[in-house]
């Protein structure tokens, strides 16, 4: 069995107090925690590594490449792509969106064409794709979600067309922990043509994921959601679409050839990274995912889901406290409100407790509109979790209340 107390012990961070409480750090959708291997790696990378990737014929830079293009390998792996061509690092989930809709959508659409997204996505799958929408005159469509946060598969079917291009859904929300059916959703998607970006930043801490199973055109995901470092993420794509597809930003490393009348673009991945990478970043990914392949996503899922299941009955006995969000297939976010308390005051009295958790809008304000509120409270899970400290959040809830209400 899975000791996740010795795992606890593993984060530094943890052993440190905040307004003289032990932290309790129920933050991990916004970004987790990092392990100790992966603190270690990163500066062992610059203690004895440190040279640019690609371009060097000395001994540290052919180090520092077959570091990072390892990495690379290891992030195929863990998603199961074909190819290690078809993993592009990016600075996080949001350029890997971003540049998806600026290449491909760029290259591909047209006035007339139209976008799906559904009702729960974060800002970064909706806003690059209003601003392709004011540019092209392409239609955005929005999928709507029930009052308890789920989508359905028969709307979804009834919207696609052959006007659909692109189907762009989280695979699971940052606001409401929603796990969509993003396979059954893709294959929907492909009857009419259409393609489909998933964005997994959610997702990949804690579940598995096999872009080949899944089936989906693009998969983009952060590192520091996963116990990696900020700056630094992944869009996996097919080889096909982003062969066809043209650069998303120009400099080095990302040419063949350059003369003054022409350029030749390298070939993937690295036609989409130009200039030196966040080699560091890479490494570290990769230890996380080592860190996390450790202790197995099955067992991780498993874990999350009886902290899930604890925290959601905890939570429901507290007078006028409502769960924003109650999908029947759920990741381990909680987001709530409480009748006549400000989001924000909650959390600032927590925080005196030693508790991290996010108070606000999650940058997903449509399902703020949706749910009619201004602002949630939301607790996320980590693998160093634990019972005590859905118990401490509990009686400093309780406690706050005695003050606010
Ligand atoms: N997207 C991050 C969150 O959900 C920042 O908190």
């Amino acid at each position: 069995m899975t000791d996740f107390t010795k795992i606890r012990q593993q984060f530094p961070i943890l052993k440190q107090t905040e307004n003289g409480q032990p932290l309790v750090y129920l933050d991990s959708g916004a970004s987790s925690q990092k392990p100790q291997l992966v603190i270690d790696a990163i500066s062992q990378y610059y203690e004895k590594e440190n040279a640019n990737v690609h371009r060097g014929v000395y001994g540290l830079s052919e180090r520092a490449t077959v570091a990072f293009e390892g990495a690379r390998e290891t992030t195929r792996q863990f998603i199961n792509a074909k190819k290690s061509s078809e993993i592009i690092f990016t600075r996080g989930t949001t350029e890997s969106i971003n540049l998806v809709a600026s290449s491909w959508g760029r290259a591909n659409l047209q006035q007339g064409d139209e976008i799906i997204i559904t009702e729960m996505e974060h800002h970064s799958n909706i806003v690059p794709w209003q601003m392709l929408r004011d540019e092209l005159g392409i239609v955005l469509s929005i999928l709507r979600i029930n009052e308890r946060g789920e989508i359905s598969l028969d709307n979804l079917q009834q919207m696609l067309s052959a006007k659909t291009k692109i189907l762009a859904i989280t695979h699971m929300s940052n606001a409401l922990g929603t796990i969509n059916p993003v396979k059954k959703m893709t294959s929907l998607a492909n009857k009419v043509g259409a393609i489909v970006l998933v964005d997994g930043a959610q997702a990949v801490p804690h579940m598995q994921v096999d872009v080949q199973d899944i089936a989906c055109d693009f998969y983009a995901f952060s590192a520091h959601k996963m116990y990696g470092s900020t700056g630094m993420g992944v869009l996996y794509g097919k080889e096909q679409l982003l062969e066809a597809m043209p650069p998303y930003q120009g400099g080095g490393d990302m040419i063949y050839s350059v003369t003054f009348e022409k350029t030749q673009y390298n070939v993937l991945p690295y036609k989409f990274e130009a200039g030196t990478p966040h080699i560091s970043g890479a490494i570290a990914l990769a230890t996380a995912i080592d860190f996390i392949q450790k202790i197995g996503l099955e067992n991780i899922a498993n874990y999350e889901n009886k902290l899930l299941e604890y925290a959601t009955h905890a939570l429901s006995k507290i007078d006028n406290l409502r769960i924003i969000g109650q999908a029947k297939n759920k990741g381990g976010v909680i987001s709530f409100v409480i009748d006549g308390v400000h989001s924000h005051d909650m959390a600032t009295l927590m925080d005196q407790d030693g508790i991290a958790l996010r108070a606000g809008h999650h940058c997903a304000m449509p399902v703020m509109q949706k749910f009619q509120v201004s602002s949630t409270i939301r607790i996320s899970f980590g693998v160093y979790n634990n019972f005590e400290d859905i118990d401490k959040l509990v009686i400093s809830i309780n406690e706050a209340l005695g003050m606010l209400i």
